[in-house]
């Protein structure tokens, strides 16, 4: 039988894995919900874009060709909508119920890629982010850093079918440059929000990582409880 966790530091709380892609984010992810699901939390796992059905449908347009021409302000708000969309239908009632909840990116990601990289003011997306969510912003974001050079090693690597997708969808086809401006936008949030983001380094085996991750967090929310 389940112990009660309602007063387990990390329950209820909203906490995101982002940074370039190929970081591992995805990998440390998952090994970090099978660490929340040994202390008996109960979660709720979800990526962007998508995880609802029409975040789905949305998440087709952005990453296939069917979203070329897309102006740069049209990709943003489709990202902010397919947020928003899950923020109500997943993420608040989640919250609300005491569930971690565990994103594979979230806004951090939209100020990097169309802000950093596709040259959008960081202002203008926190505003659209305000207005879609409803002002509901991470208690953790943990940005996943590593060089691009090797973000990119890594992603080819692994050769399976959903990251041969990945790299031939829009974004994984634009340039080392535009990536190299992501990168350091990811790094630039955790310093301009330290009481807000974790900056972890990935470079390392995904155990030695996955501990990284677990004491940052540990030592994160302890100071919050
Ligand atoms: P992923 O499934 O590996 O996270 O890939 C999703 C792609 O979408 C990734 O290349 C980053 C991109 N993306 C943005 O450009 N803006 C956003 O707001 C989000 C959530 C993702």
């Amino acid at each position: 039988m389940l112990h009660d966790q309602s007063h387990h530091p990390l329950a209820g709380k909203f906490i995101v894995f982002d940074g370039v892609d190929g970081c591992g984010k995805t990998t440390q992810l998952l090994e970090f919900e099978k660490h929340l699901h040994a202390q008996g939390l109960e979660t709720k796992r979800i990526r962007e874009p998508g995880s609802t059905p029409i975040g789905e449908e949305i998440r087709k347009i952005l990453l296939t060709k069917r979203g070329e021409g897309l102006h740069i302000r049209a990709e943003m708000l489709l990202y902010m909508a397919s947020r928003a969309q899950l923020v109500f239908e997943e993420i608040r009632p989640a919250l609300a119920a005491g569930i971690t909840v565990l994103a594979d990116r979230y806004t951090s990601s939209t100020l990097a890629y169309q802000g950093a990289g596709g040259g959008l003011p960081a202002d203008e997306i926190r505003a659209v982010a305000g207005v879609a969510t409803e002002n509901l912003w991470p208690d953790l974001t943990i940005i996943l850093d590593i060089s691009i050079a090797s973000a990119r090693r890594r992603t080819t690597k692994k050769g399976n079918l959903h990251q041969i997708g990945l790299f031939q969808d829009r974004i994984e086809q634009r340039a080392a440059l535009y990536h190299q401006r992501v990168r350091d936008d990811f790094v630039s949030q955790c310093s301009q929000f330290p009481q807000r983001y974790r900056l972890i380094s990935a470079v390392g085996s995904p155990a030695v990582i996955h501990k990284r991750i677990c004491t940052a967090t540990d030592k994160f929310f302890r100071r919050r409880k």
